[in-house]
């Protein structure tokens, strides 16, 4: 007898004291049937406010990680431990070595200030609460980066790339990749505020010039609308760069008319499509890893907890958990 998943989800929810929590970039099947829905800045802000001592988060590994962080008392299982390909760029000792790189060129350790984007593993957190750093998501890296420059320390920007040099441009200031050279010349810590390590995002590296041209041209007029995980040169052909919420208020303000390309993931977009709304790109810019998780996966999980054997929890070392929830809280504080 097949099973009705949908049915059977609702009666666990019921049934159990449980938060099933999904990012935007979900399939929609799964994301319909979740009590909490965000970007990855309202998604923590939410479960942390949240009271139910299950949470089954459908998303990617960084995500639960810092529910699990700044929460430990709850119990945070995920249908797939499915890992973000640019938090899997950095761990502890590339984060090291990026520290070290800019000690070799001059900086003092005491004066370097790391700020890691949100989509990074809960051990590189917890190595940026214990150098006095925070965290920051694409909603608020201007608030946070701005606040960071307040203590007057260079800021190491990880793990991407993208996030650091497009806020490093929008705020005026000068930035540069470790590993890579720019007009013949390494990233020199002394010349740049933000010295950004070279991760980046896949997906988001789908997103073209080209792409942007090729709308313009097809239909004048229209409005390019990305997120800042694109690359620099991107960013700068849009009209509008923003966060996961940004992008869906930009788009929703609108008028219905108006043509908008949106360059970021492929199920948030396919969600907000209407008439007018295109996808910035020829392939489908779908990300693997948030398309695992799927209602089969959020049903046994479900069941699980009913069954008293809870399957895929996460679990994170409690001096991990120390030094990561002091760089989350550092960017919770600031409003
Ligand atoms: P948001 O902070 O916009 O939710 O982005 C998370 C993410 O993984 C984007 O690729
Ligand atoms: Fe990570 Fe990119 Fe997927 Fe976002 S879209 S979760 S940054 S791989």
């Amino acid at each position: 007898m097949s099973i009705d998943y949908k049915a059977e989800i609702d009666r666990l929810k019921k049934e159990l004291d449980v938060t099933v929590v999904a990012h935007y970039y979900q399939r929609d099947e799964v994301f319909e049937m979740a009590d909490i829905t965000g970007d990855s800045l309202e998604l923590a802000r939410r479960c942390q406010a949240d009271t139910n001592p299950w949470v089954v988060f459908c998303g990617v590994g960084f995500m639960g990680q810092s529910v699990k962080v700044i929460a430990p008392e709850k119990r945070v299982l995920m249908p797939k431990i499915a890992c973000c390909a640019m938090a899997r760029m950095m761990d502890g000792s590339y984060f090291d070595e990026s520290v070290q790189y800019m000690v070799d060129r001059g900086i003092a350790k005491e004066n370097i200030l790391p700020i890691t984007y949100i989509n990074s593993d809960a051990s590189v957190k917890a190595k940026v609460g214990k150098m006095g750093g925070l965290v920051c998501t694409s909603s608020n890296a201007f608030k946070i980066i701005e606040k960071g420059l307040e203590s007057g320390k260079k800021i190491l920007f990880v793990p991407d790339r993208c996030l650091g040099q497009n806020f490093a441009i929008q705020m005026g200031l000068k930035s540069c990749v470790i590993g890579v050279e720019e007009e013949g010349k390494e990233c020199d810590p002394k010349e740049a505020d933000i010295i950004c390590f070279n991760g980046f995002c896949s997906v988001h590296q789908l997103f073209t010039v080209d792409d942007v041209e090729f709308y313009r041209n097809k239909y004048p007029g229209i409005k390019i609308a990305v997120h800042p995980e694109c690359d620099p040169s991107v960013v700068l052909a849009a009209d509008f760069s923003g966060s996961t919420s940004q992008l869906i208020k930009y788009v929703n303000d609108l008028d219905p008319e108006q043509k908008v390309a949106i360059g970021t993931e492929y199920n948030l977009v396919n969600r907000m499509r209407k008439g007018n709304t295109y996808v910035l790109s020829s392939t489908k810019p779908e990300c693997p890893t948030m398309n695992e998780t799927t209602l089969e996966d959020l049903y046994n999980t479900l069941k699980s907890i009913e069954d008293n054997k809870p399957i895929n929890e996460i679990v994170v070392d409690p001096d991990t958990i120390k030094y990561a929830n002091v760089a989350l809280e550092r960017m919770l504080a600031i409003k």
